[in-house]
């Protein structure tokens, strides 16, 4: 594998910075990285806190795969846990029974799981995370390498992260009728089009290749301006993008159930963070960003310049959402990697059992 053919880590310095600011002082620290691809952001986190203690999981057995391989190329020493599906719920193999001295670094336990069984993961350990991150999508390696029809490439159209996933994207549209089509694009893609879309697929099925479906969408629907949220960070000029694009985001939503896992997780990691332990989230689009807003918001209160009324929450909150506004990546990122054009990390904290909210935004809160 050719060392550039690496996934780019998205806003990685932001995210090292805030790390640095919430948990530098730490003993110990406990990160999870539930969303490992090439292990681009636990490198970066390793080689920040050398002695944490990571845990990081990937869905996709082929990215623990490379990523294993790249962090022993890199002379981190891993080890492959798995949940014990006999001991029900218990997990087997739990490094951080092994906790070694300060000083000493740990190598780093990987999971072929979905971040949403984190709270499983540790489920009957006392362990809580100082930092857990969610940096959602697929990476490079699924859109270039793994052919399964992620991209418009003549790939077969499977879309599976893994394959536990019941159905295939090639399922979903040889065998939904076109209402449920029509529905699947309008919710999960946000699609204009969907059911002229769904018409067509109907009419020229079965297709087994993603190249077949993304060129008949691109045949009959004018393409697609690029959202607001995207736009602001294109600078003044409105990009076109694929007309399949959101077609393809539909499907892959479907075909993975991301957004009940995403809300699931949403619901359930905050529980697992140690006081002061952060929570960063990594979205791609406006649905997943919707998600992860509301749920902060349900949770936890802004930082900064706050009414009475939320001052008066204060003390019923746990939480403390420390980016009133995402960060977005910078414009230099985005001329080297644009594919961190639509990148968008909001981050949870979990208050100390005492603290209230900060009145004022300070350096410690902020980035
Ligand atoms: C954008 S990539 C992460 C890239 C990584 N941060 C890096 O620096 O290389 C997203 C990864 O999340 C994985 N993924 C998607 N859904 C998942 C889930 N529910 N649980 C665990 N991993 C998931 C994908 O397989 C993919 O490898």
């Amino acid at each position: 594998m050719n060392h550039t053919s690496y996934h780019v880590p998205v806003l990685k310095e932001e995210l090292i910075q805030i790390a640095k600011t919430h948990i530098q002082e730490k003993k110990d620290i406990f990160i999870v990285d539930g969303t490992l691809g090439d292990a681009g952001h636990s490198i970066a986190l390793l080689n920040t806190f050398p002695y944490a203690q990571v845990l990081a999981l990937d869905h996709d057995s082929e990215m623990i795969h490379r990523a294993s391989k790249r962090l022993q190329i890199e002379n981190f020493s891993v080890i492959h846990s798995q949940i014990s599906e006999q001991e029900s719920t218990q997990a087997n193999h739990p490094p951080y029974s092994h906790r070694e001295k300060q000083g000493t670094k740990l190598p780093i336990s990987l999971w072929n799981h979905s971040f949403h069984r984190l709270p499983e993961i540790l489920s009957g350990k006392h362990q809580k995370a100082d930092l857990i991150l969610l940096d959602l999508g697929v990476s490079l390696y699924h859109l270039k390498e793994a052919g399964r029809g992620f991209s418009y490439q003549d790939e077969c159209l499977d879309m599976r992260f893994h394959k536990g996933c019941q159905m295939k994207a090639s399922d979903w549209i040889n065998h939904s009728s076109a209402k449920e089509l029509a529905s699947i694009f309008s919710t999960w893609g946000e699609e204009p089009y969907s059911y002229r879309i769904a018409k067509k697929i109907i009419e020229n099925r079965p297709f087994d290749s993603a190249r077949e479906l993304a060129t008949l969408i691109m045949r009959n629907v004018p393409p697609v301006k690029q959202s607001s949220r995207n736009r602001k960070y294109s600078g003044r000029r409105q990009r076109k993008i694929h007309p399949a694009t959101r077609i393809f985001q539909a499907l892959r939503i479907a075909v993975n159930d991301e957004l009940r896992i995403l809300d699931q997780a949403m619901r359930e990691l905050p529980s697992i963070l140690s006081y002061g332990g952060i929570l960063a989230v990594i979205s791609f689009h406006s649905l997943e960003d919707r998600i992860v807003k509301h749920r902060f918001r349900e949770i936890g209160l802004p930082v900064g310049k706050v009414s009475k009324r939320i001052k008066k929450e204060s003390d019923s909150k746990d939480f403390v959402i420390l980016t009133n506004r995402p960060i977005r990546p910078q414009e230099e990122e985005t001329n080297q990697n644009p594919a961190s054009r639509s990148a968008c990390l909001r981050v949870l904290m979990k208050k100390m059992p005492s603290q209230g909210i900060p009145s004022s935004p300070s350096r410690k809160y902020l980035l």
